[in-house]
């Protein structure tokens, strides 16, 4: 029998303050994008922005539908809509913020599964890391690679 141990390193912030400056303003997109959300449903709104490695900053949210699952999350249509726009650009960043009630969370926002699969499958597409940056409004975190939140992923091989 042969096991292996995976472990991932989860950089965590205190503030939006003590981010470097360009993941600080990739979060600021993120929130801005919160801002128009279509969520009537759940009334919890993600933004999502990501940074091209042609500088260009993708930004969206979640679009919810009556028929619930038809709906996307901010993640997914931010990352679908910069390959449908750059498809030759790599993602390098993608941050992700969310409100409720007019408050952004206190704590770090994961993004679901799906979601992981996505960024990961874009992050091989770009052959360069997508750090992670997950806002909270006390506690920011960070992981340098979409693989961290998703070891062991399925994939095209
Ligand atoms: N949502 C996202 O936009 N991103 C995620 O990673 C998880 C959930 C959305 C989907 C739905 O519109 C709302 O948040 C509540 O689940």
């Amino acid at each position: 029998m042969e096991s292996k141990e995976i472990k991932i390193l989860v950089e965590a912030y205190g503030s939006l303050a003590d981010l470097r400056a360009g993941d600080r303003a990739l979060v600021q997109h993120a929130q801005k994008a919160s801002e128009a959300a279509y969520a009537p449903y759940s009334r919890f709104r993600v933004g999502a922005a990501a940074l091209l490695d042609n500088g260009e900053v993708v930004s969206a949210n979640n679009q919810e539908n009556a028929a619930y699952p038809s709906g996307l999350c901010a993640e997914r249509t931010a990352l679908f809509y910069a390959g449908a726009k750059f498809p030759d650009a790599a993602v390098k960043a993608i941050a992700i913020a969310a409100q409720t009630g007019g408050k952004f969370c206190p704590h770090a926002v994961y993004p679901c599964g799906a979601c992981r699969q996505v960024m990961r499958e874009c992050e091989k597409r770009g052959r360069q890391p997508i750090r992670v940056i997950m806002y909270g409004e006390r506690r920011v975190e960070v992981v340098q690679s979409a693989i961290d939140l998703l070891p062991l992923s399925f994939d095209m091989e």
